[in-house]
C-alpha cells in the first residue's frame, strides 16, 4: 500500500535523487530542489547528471505519473510550507584541514528557518541525510532558529544517515540492511516509521521478500549516535580493506596468496567475506572524506585516532605500490606507454572523486609516461580533470602498443578481458598490474603476459 506524504528534498545528486525517486515510487509527492540551476534544468528536461543503474527509469516514471518534480531553491519556502517533511541531502565535502565542510548544510538549514518564519501551522520534520559530524543535529536546529530570526518556529530534526553505495543506489535505498533514525522526540521517529513503512515492511510491488527476515530492522537512537553510526560504518569498512591490503603486502613477502587468505578468514562469521578484496585501495565520494572527517573530530576532542591514521597510510601506500611495480618491471618509466583499464573509482558508476586512477595518471604523467585509458562511463569526466590522458574508445585500443596495463576498475568487461588478444596487442614486457586481483594469474602468465597482482604469492 502506498504512502502519500508531501516531501521536499534539498540536494539533487546521488543521495537526494535516490531518496526522492524512491519515495515517489512508494507514492509520495516529491519535489527535489538544488541550487545548481543547470542541474535542475537538465533534470526537468529528462537528463541524468549521473550514471546510476535504474535511477533514470525511476525518475522518468515518477515525473510521468506526476509524483516527482524538480525545482530551484526559489521554491524552498513553498516546499517548507506545504511539505510533511523536508530532507537535507546536500554535499559535505572535505575542507582543507580534513574536517567536513558544513557550509551547504548550514545554508539550507538557515533557508528552512527563514521559510518557517513565513508561516506554517504544523511542526516540520527536517531529516538530515547529509553525512555530518557528531553534534551537527543540534547545529542544524540552531541554524534553523537563526534563519527564523525572532519568529517562533516549530520543527523537529531527525538524523537518518544514508548507507547507499554508488552503482546500486536504488537497490540500497529500497532494500536497506537497516534504517537508522536519530531524534530527540518520539513523535518524529513515529513519523519516519510511517514514511518508510513500505520499505520497512517490504510492502511495494517489486519488494524482494527475504526468507530470513521480513522487516528491515530500524535502529532508533539519539541524534549524536545516529551521526556516529554513519562514520563508524564507513571507517570500519575502509579499515577492513586497509587490513587486507596490509596482509597482502605481507603475503607478497612470504609467498602466501591473499585471495586464499581472504577466503579462509572470510568464512569466519565474525569476520565475513565482504570488503576483503586487496588491491589498489579505497576511493570514492565517501570513504576518504568520512574517514578524514572522523579523524578531524577525534583530534578536535584531543584524541589521536591511531587506527584510522594507519588505515589512511596503508591506503596511500597501495597507490604508490602500483607505480613501484611498474617501475620495477619497466626499469624506466620515461617514454613508456601505460594503459589504465578503468577510471571510475569502482564499477557501476562514472564517479571519479578520489579515484585511484587520477592519482596514478598524474604520477605517471609527471614521469613522462604516455597514459592511455579506457572506461565505459567515466571517460568524458576524466578528460576534463586530466586532459593529458589519452582516452581510448575500447579496451583493446587502450592496450594497443602499451608496455604495461593497470587494472584499476573491475568492470565486468575488464574482468573478462581476452588475455590472448591483450598479449598480441601489447609491447614487451607486456606487464599487467592487476590493481583489483581480478584476472587469472596462471592463465595470464601462460599466455605470455608478465602478471603482477597484489599479494598473490
Ligand atoms: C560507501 C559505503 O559502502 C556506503 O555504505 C556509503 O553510503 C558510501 O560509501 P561507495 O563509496 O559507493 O559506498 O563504494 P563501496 O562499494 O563501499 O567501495 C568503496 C571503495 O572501496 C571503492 O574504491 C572500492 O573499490 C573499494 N573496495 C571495496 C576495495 O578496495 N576492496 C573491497 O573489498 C571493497
Amino acid at each position: 500500500m502506498a504512502v502519500e506524504f508531501d516531501v521536499g528534498v534539498v540536494g539533487s545528486k546521488y543521495v537526494g535523487l535516490a531518496t526522492g525517486a524512491c519515495l515517489a515510487r512508494l507514492g509520495c509527492r516529491v519535489t527535489c530542489l538544488d541550487r545548481d540551476a543547470q542541474l535542475i534544468s537538465d533534470l526537468q528536461n529528462g537528463g541524468m547528471p549521473i550514471f546510476e543503474e535504474g535511477l533514470q527509469d525511476l525518475i522518468f516514471d515518477g515525473v510521468r505519473e506526476g509524483r516527482l518534480r524538480f525545482s530551484g531553491m526559489e521554491t524552498l519556502s513553498e516546499i517548507v510550507r506545504y511539505s510533511d517533511v523536508v530532507f537535507i541531502a546536500v554535499g559535505t565535502p572535505q575542507s582543507v584541514d580534513g574536517s567536513a565542510d558544513l557550509s551547504n548544510v548550514a545554508a539550507v538549514a538557515r533557508g528552512i528557518g527563514q521559510a518557517l518564519a513565513e508561516g506554517r501551522e504544523e511542526p516540520l520534520v527536517v531529516v538530515n541525510k547529509s553525512t555530518v559530524p557528531v553534534g551537527v543535529g543540534d547545529y542544524v536546529s540552531d541554524l534553523i532558529r537563526q534563519g527564523a530570526g525572532d519568529a517562533e518556529v516549530d520543527f523537529r530534526v531527525v538524523s537518518n544517515p544514508e548507507f547507499l553505495r554508488e552503482g546500486s543506489a536504488v537497490q540500497d535505498t529500497l532494500h536497506p540492511d537497516r534504517i537508522v533514525l536519530g531524534a530527540e522526540e518520539p513523535d518524529s521517529i513515529e513519523f519516519m516509521r510511517r514514511l518508510y513503512r513500505p520499505i520497512i515492511e517490504r510492502d511495494f510491488p517489486e519488494a524482494v521478500k527475504l526468507d530470513y527476515r521480513d522487516k528491515v530492522p530500524v535502529v532508533t537512537t539519539d541524534l549524536a549516535s545516529a551521526e556516529m553510526i554513519k562514520y563508524a560504518a564507513n571507517a570500519f569498512l575502509a579499515t577492513k580493506i586497509s587490513f587486507i591490503n596490509e596482509i597482502s603486502a605481507i603475503c607478497e613477502l612470504t609467498g602466501a596468496d591473499v585471495t586464499n587468505v581472504a577466503t579462509g578468514i572470510g568464512l569466519d562469521d565474525r569476520i565475513g567475506p565482504r570488503f576483503l578484496n586487496a588491491g589498489i585501495g579505497w576511493g570514492g565520494s565517501c570513504f576518504p572524506k568520512d574517514v578524514n572527517a572522523l579523524r578531524a573530530t577525534a583530534r578536535e576532542h584531543g584524541y589521536e585516532p591511531n587506527l584510522l591514521d594507519a588505515a589512511v597510510t596503508v591506503n596511500d601506500h597501495q597507490r604508490e605500490a602500483v607505480i613501484q611495480k611498474l617501475q620495477h618491471h619497466l626499469e624506466t618509466l620515461d617514454g613508456k606507454r601505460v594503459a589504465l583499464l578503468g577510471l571510475a573509482f569502482k564499477p557501476g558508476t562514472d564517479d571519479l572523486r578520489e579515484a585511484p586512477s587520477l592519482y596514478l595518471a598524474e604520477g605517471l604523467h609527471t614521469q613522462n609516461v604516455h597514459v592511455t585509458a579506457y572506461d565505459p562511463t567515466a571517460s568524458t569526466k576524466a578528460t576534463k580533470l586530466a586532459p593529458y590522458i589519452q582516452i581510448a574508445a575500447t579496451l583493446y585500443e587502450a592496450l594497443t602498443d602499451a608496455h604495461a596495463a593497470v587494472v584499476v576498475t573491475e568492470w565486468p568487461e575488464i574482468v573478462d578481458l581476452d588475455l590472448k588478444k591483450a598479449a598480441t596487442l601489447m609491447k614487451e614486457p607486456r606487464l599487467i598490474v592487476d590493481g583489483r586481483n581480478a584476472l587469472d594469474p596462471v592463465m595470464a602468465r601462460k599466455i605470455g603476459l608478465l602478471y603482477e597482482g597484489f599479494g598473490r604469492g
